[in-house]
């Protein structure tokens, strides 16, 4: 199977990446990455060298380019590539649009003229928008998106949803709740709390810190994916969430607790704009369709996430401390030097 992976250099999609080349020794991945601020090719250091693996510098903005790489022939798509950070889409919305709905576009407008058999986008709950204190989203609860990163993903999966009813495009979405887990940067909450408590630093909780979300491990994520890829119905879509809902304050009391640091670490700092209150999602279509399950339970993939973060110090300190655009030019060599040709590494 050859598969094109969109966004493969950041975190979900790094973690995609190693999970198939792990399961699916008959698999061929290219990735295609931009590589803006989140895109970190030190995530997948580890697979580079795999002879099934090919990464390519560029955007799911540049048609020229992903025609150019679709007419290799692929058996499928797989899109992680997005501005992903609601607290940078309320500073600044124009790369959301751009990435998020426009590389859409361009990605199934491309896959459509090259027939490529099935095209996958990596959505969110956040399309929904907010919960009360009771309920869940269903897969066809109504698209109320709040902040410009929700609204610029469910532009994109109207898109999609419209390019199946209208010339019947085998593509297929996922609407996934808040994952973590290794690789993830260090602007997420998890990360950050993690990373900021380590170095001793305070946790700023935005606004009383009972905000819920549904917290899923990024490798039970990455198991549904590949579930998703191999058996998923086009125009169809599956919510992939963890069952396992959490206030922020509890969050930051379970890391706190598990470093050993202080409850007096916590800071209450001025609430985000438009903050959804709760999500959560319904699993049960994907539960009975493709017998999906999260099986990482959050205390225990919590730890596991400390624990690497205790053991990655370089990773993510190169990343606050604003280092590895240099790091990268030392490693790889100039990657601003980028073209209309694929760049292959
Ligand atoms: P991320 O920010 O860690 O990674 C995004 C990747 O996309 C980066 O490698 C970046 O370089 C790349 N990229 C950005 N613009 C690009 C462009 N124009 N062309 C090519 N590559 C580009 O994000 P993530 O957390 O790994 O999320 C991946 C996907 O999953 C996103 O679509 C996001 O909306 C979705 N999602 C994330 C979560 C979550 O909790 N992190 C939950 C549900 C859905
Ligand atoms: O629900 C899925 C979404 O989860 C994904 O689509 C997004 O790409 C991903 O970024 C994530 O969005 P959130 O806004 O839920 O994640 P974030 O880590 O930014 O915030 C989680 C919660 O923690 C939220 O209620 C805001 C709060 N928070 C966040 C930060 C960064 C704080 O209290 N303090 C912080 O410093």
């Amino acid at each position: 199977m050859r598969v094109l992976v969109t966004g493969g250099a950041g975190f979900i999609g790094s973690n995609f990446i190693r999970h198939l080349l792990a399961t699916e020794p008959a698999c061929h991945i290219v990735n295609l990455d931009k590589l803006t601020y989140a895109g970190n090719l030190e995530n997948l250091a580890d697979i580079e060298r795999d002879p099934r693996y090919r990464f390519i510098k560029g955007s799911i903005c540049d048609a020229l380019l992903v025609n150019e790489l679709l007419r290799d022939g692929f058996d499928a798509l797989i899109n992680f590539a997005a501005e992903s950070h609601v607290d940078r889409s309320i500073q600044d919305a124009r790369t959301f649009a751009e990435t998020n709905v426009l590389g859409t576009q361009t990605i199934l407008e491309a896959c459509r003229r090259h027939q490529v058999p099935r095209m996958m986008q990596v959505s969110t709950d956040e399309v929904y928008g907010s919960l009360g204190p009771s309920g869940h989203f269903v897969e066809d609860s109504p698209l109320r998106p709040n902040s410009p990163y929700a609204a610029s993903k469910a532009a994109a999966d109207l898109l999609i949803l419209a390019y199946f009813r209208t010339y019947g495009s085998p593509v297929i979405i996922t609407r996934s709740s808040n994952n973590y887990g290794p690789y993830q940067f260090p602007e997420k909450v998890i990360p950050l709390f993690i990373t900021n408590a380590l170095a001793g630093e305070s946790l700023p909780l935005y606004g009383d810190g009972l905000y819920v979300r549904d917290w899923l491990h990024v490798q039970d994520h990455c198991e549904a994916l590949a579930l998703v890829l191999k058996d998923g119905v086009a125009g169809e879509v599956y919510n992939i969430g963890g069952n396992c809902e959490r206030a922020n304050i509890d969050v930051a009391r379970l890391i706190l607790s598990t470093l050993g640091k202080p409850d007096t670490l916590i800071r209450h700092v001025k609430d985000r704009l438009g903050h959804d209150r709760r999500y959560a999602l319904g699993t049960a279509k994907i539960e009975q369709a493709l017998g999906w399950k999260p099986r990482i339970s959050f205390e225990t993939g919590l730890q596991e996430t400390v624990r690497w973060y205790e053991g990655h110090a370089p990773w993510w300190t190169r990343i606050k401390e604003g280092q590895y655009r240099e790091y990268y030019r030392e490693t790889y060599g100039d990657l601003s030097q980028v073209s209309r040709q694929p760049s292959v590494m």
